[in-house]
């Protein structure tokens, strides 16, 4: 599946849909979360980095995490963000990365992860307490949104609910979510992108007796 990203990834950030999504994103994302100049992010499924760049002036660090090399070597190629965004082409639910974050971002790649419920749990694992996701992907749909096929599409988008079951078994609390931008193809059909916001508690919620 990085195949497809790597041959995409030298044309990616010409999609002017692509680049308007991820605007839209980087501007939920602003709103809906408290971000600070201290904090560490990672950007999950980072691709070519079109979300990290447009987050990187308002925090510290930004891990970009992807599968694909193809992707992240466009991202390196920005250098106005080298100083707080460094690739990590990896795949974290098999091989997590050290240490610990404030927060995950993430634009358009849970559909092509196969098992989102693990994700989810992987999610919180590289977190710090009080740490915060802030995922944004497409609501369910029927299959019609990729123009080009549906090959490494997991997900024909997302039931809200059923991602929220998965966060909240993850342990994390204060589930929300937001309609952070509608794509609108040529047929004039559109396809809602939410925000998944939660958080990770502070302390273990279990009282000792
Ligand atoms: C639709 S692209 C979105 C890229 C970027 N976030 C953007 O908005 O332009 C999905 C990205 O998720 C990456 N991806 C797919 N499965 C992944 C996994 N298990 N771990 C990390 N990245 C993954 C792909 O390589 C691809 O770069």
């Amino acid at each position: 599946m990085s195949k497809r990203f790597d041959e995409a990834a030298k044309t990616w950030d010409q999609n002017d849909t692509r680049t308007r999504l991820s605007s839209a994103i980087a501007q939920a994302i602003e709103t809906h979360v408290a971000l600070r100049p201290s904090m560490r992010l990672m950007d999950f499924g980072a691709g070519t980095g079109l979300l990290s760049e447009r987050l990187a002036p308002l925090v510290r660090s930004i891990a970009a995490v992807d599968v694909s090399s193809g992707m992240l070597g466009e991202l390196e190629q920005k250098a106005s963000i080298k100083a707080v965004v460094t690739p990590y082409c990896r795949n974290i639910l098999h091989d997590p990365l050290e240490g610990d974050f404030d927060g995950i971002v993430s634009a358009m790649a849970l559909h092509h992860v196969e098992d989102t419920r693990e994700l989810m749990k992987v999610f919180f694992e590289h977190l710090n307490p009080g740490g915060f996701i802030a995922l944004c992907d497409l609501d369910a749909e029927d299959g019609t949104f990729h123009s080009h096929g549906n090959d490494g599409v997991f997900h024909f988008g997302f039931q809200r609910d059923a991602l929220a079951s998965f966060c909240a078994d993850a342990g994390f609390e204060h589930v929300r979510f937001e309609t952070a931008h509608t794509v609108l193809r040529e047929s004039g059909r559109g396809y809602p992108i939410f925000l998944l916001c939660a958080v990770k508690p502070e302390k273990d919620s279990v009282q000792a007796v």
